[in-house]
C-alpha cells in the first residue's frame, strides 16, 4: 500500500492532455493499487492519473456502488442534463455548480486489456466525465456555472 500525493490546482501536468496506456503490466497495477489507497484516504469519488503526476488515460472512481478502474476511457453516449454541486481533490475547498449530462455510457479497458462498458446516470456520470475531463486537462472549474461562496457550504 502507498499513498501517492495529489497533485494541486496550478501544476503544470493537470492541463495537460494524457497518453493511451499501452502496457497492461505490474507497473499499471501498481499505479492502480496506489490510487486506490490513494482515492480512500483522500475520501473522495474519483481519481485520475495525472492528479498523481502520471500523464496517462486512467482514472478510478467509487460512487458507492463498488470500485471502477477505467483505462483509456471514451464517453460513447451521453444524454439529458444536470446541474449539481462538484467539486475536485486537486481544489481543495472549491465547489461549483457543473452542468453535466445525467446519463452516459463509458468503454473503457480493464487493468488486463479487456474492454468493457458501463452506464451511469447521476452522480456516477458526473464523475465519469469529470475523470475523463482530467485526461484532457481540464479540470472541473472549466464546466462550472457558478462557484459557491463558503458561506453555501456550511
Ligand atoms: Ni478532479
Amino acid at each position: 500500500m502507498a499513498i501517492r500525493n495529489i497533485v494541486k490546482e496550478g501544476d503544470e501536468v493537470l492541463a495537460k492532455v494524457c497518453r493511451p496506456v499501452t502496457e497492461f503490466n505490474e507497473r499499471l497495477w501498481t499505479l492502480l493499487d496506489d490510487m486506490k489507497d490513494t482515492l480512500e484516504v483522500a475520501d473522495g469519488v474519483g481519481l485520475a492519473a495525472p492528479q498523481v503526476g502520471v500523464l496517462r488515460r486512467l482514472f478510478i472512481m467509487n460512487v458507492g456502488d463498488g470500485l471502477i478502474e477505467a483505462i483509456n476511457p471514451e464517453i460513447v453516449l451521453r444524454e439529458g442534463e444536470q446541474r449539481e454541486v462538484e467539486g475536485c481533490l486537486s481544489c481543495p475547498n472549491e465547489f461549483g455548480i457543473t452542468d453535466r449530462p445525467m446519463k452516459v455510457r463509458m468503454k473503457a479497458q480493464d487493468r488486463h486489456g479487456n474492454w468493457f462498458y458501463v452506464t451511469g446516470e447521476g452522480l456516477k456520470a458526473r464523475c465519469i466525465c469529470h475523470e475523463s475531463d482530467h485526461l484532457d486537462g481540464v479540470l472541473f472549474k472549466a464546466r462550472v456555472i457558478r462557484m459557491l461562496d463558503p458561506s453555501e457550504l456550511a
